[in-house]
């Protein structure tokens, strides 16, 4: 076995972040909160399109304030995405709330329109509507945020898109996520770009981010003393942080690029291999390949995708399912779903391919060496 494993997306330093950080130190901003967390929302807010902005210390206590803002509480519902990660989702049941799965389109892999236009138009039949709508953006593609946006419109709900993957991405021009109620970011250590582990929210309304950034800071309210009128979190990103995010940020283009080129070395090298295909690439918008993720049809190629992550492990990469539908965790076996069956086939026959940006045109060509193996014809 190979001892220089191909990890699916490790962190990739661009090189200013050491200087960020030094600075950070310098000023002895050890903290949460702190100028580089400043600039970095305002940087970020420029990438993004200029909406309000809020960082915090993960994807999921981003949306765990956007949900709370938007009022959701015990009893609500929300509809969400099936095929997602579970970060975007739990936050749901923080706030006793129940999450209504939707299936994924299979144009996009993302959540279906009319599968929402359907169970919203039965949600207001049963004159129960849902507290909010969270389509993801997976795999760094964006929902289909105009149709979605007009679904909950008619009926005044708002959405809030998990755009955890989605950092880079535009949607008919729009960088993800711009444009809805609110949106989340996340910087984990697998992300586009990383702060070693952090999140963002963001919204174009100025009081909702100016509360968010209260609950985040333990809902301290303006007093000399430590006075509370309501129950908040510790939620900020610390400083040392921001100043990894600042520095990832210079480079967040080139990492667009370069996913798309790893898709596109990829392509080149299996597309033609039987029972094998790629996610597809929606006409409204540019995804960014924060993956490379792939269909494999086991009788047509040769072997299941478990095989053939197995044959990959034994050569040391790192490959991995596709997200398991919410629908089908245990922890959700109560919730219901609309539809569902296509997102348990991208399950069943998805396998994300390593796709970290510091990987090479060899690397790439060492993983395809193992996967055409694996073929009929290999
Ligand atoms: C779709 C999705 N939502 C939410 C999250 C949660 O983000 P975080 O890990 O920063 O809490 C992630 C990733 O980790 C994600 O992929």
């Amino acid at each position: 076995m190979r001892t220089d494993r191909i990890i699916l997306s490790p962190p990739h330093m661009g090189g200013r972040e050491t200087e960020f950080v030094r600075e950070a130190f310098e000023s002895n901003f050890i903290v949460p909160l702190g100028p580089m967390v400043d600039a970095f929302e305002a940087e970020f807010s420029q990438v993004i399109g200029g909406a309000y902005t809020l960082a915090l210390s993960s994807g999921t206590a981003a949306m765990h304030l956007a949900l709370r803002e938007f009022g959701v509480r015990s009893g609500d519902e929300v509809l969400a995405s099936t095929l997602t990660f579970i970060g975007g989702v739990s936050p749901i049941t923080f706030l006793g709330a129940t999450p209504v799965f939707i299936d994924a389109d299979r144009a996009t892999w993302n959540l279906d329109p009319n599968l929402l236009v359907e169970e919203l138009a039965e949600c207001a039949r049963r004159g129960r509507l849902p507290k909010a709508v969270v389509p993801t953006d997976l795999y760094g593609q964006c929902a289909d945020l105009d149709r979605i946006r007009a679904a909950c419109a008619s009926y005044d709900v708002p959405v809030i898109v998990d755009s955890a993957e989605a950092v880079g991405a535009t949607y008919k021009g729009r960088h993800a996520g711009a444009g809805a109620q609110a949106a989340v970011y996340s910087f984990n250590g697998n992300k586009i770009i990383t702060t070693s582990g952090g999140g963002m929210l963001a919204s174009d309304d100025k009081a909702l981010i100016e509360h968010a950034r209260k609950l985040s800071t333990q809902a301290r309210d303006p007093a000399p003393w430590y006075e509370h009128t309501e129950i908040g979190y510790n939620y900020r990103m610390s400083n040392i942080s921001a100043a990894i995010g600042r520095g990832q940020l210079q480079v967040l283009g080139a990492r667009v690029k370069k996913k798309r080129q790893i898709f596109s070395w990829y392509f080149e090298r299996l597309r033609e291999l039987p029972g094998f295909t790629f996610m597809p690439e929606a006409s409204y918008g540019q995804c960014t390949r924060w993956l490379t993720v792939v269909l494999i049809g086991p009788c047509e190629f040769g072997a299941s995708p478990s095989e053939v992550r197995a044959a990959l492990d034994k050569e040391n990469i790192e490959a991995r399912p596709v997200w398991k539908p919410m629908h089908l965790q245990p922890v959700f076996r109560d919730c219901r779903c609309r539809g569902g069956k296509v997102a348990e086939d991208l399950f069943e026959r998805g396998l994300c391919l390593p796709s970290g940006t510091a990987l090479t045109e060899e690397d790439v060509d060492r993983v395809c060496r193992i996967l055409r193996g694996c073929a009929h014809q290999g």
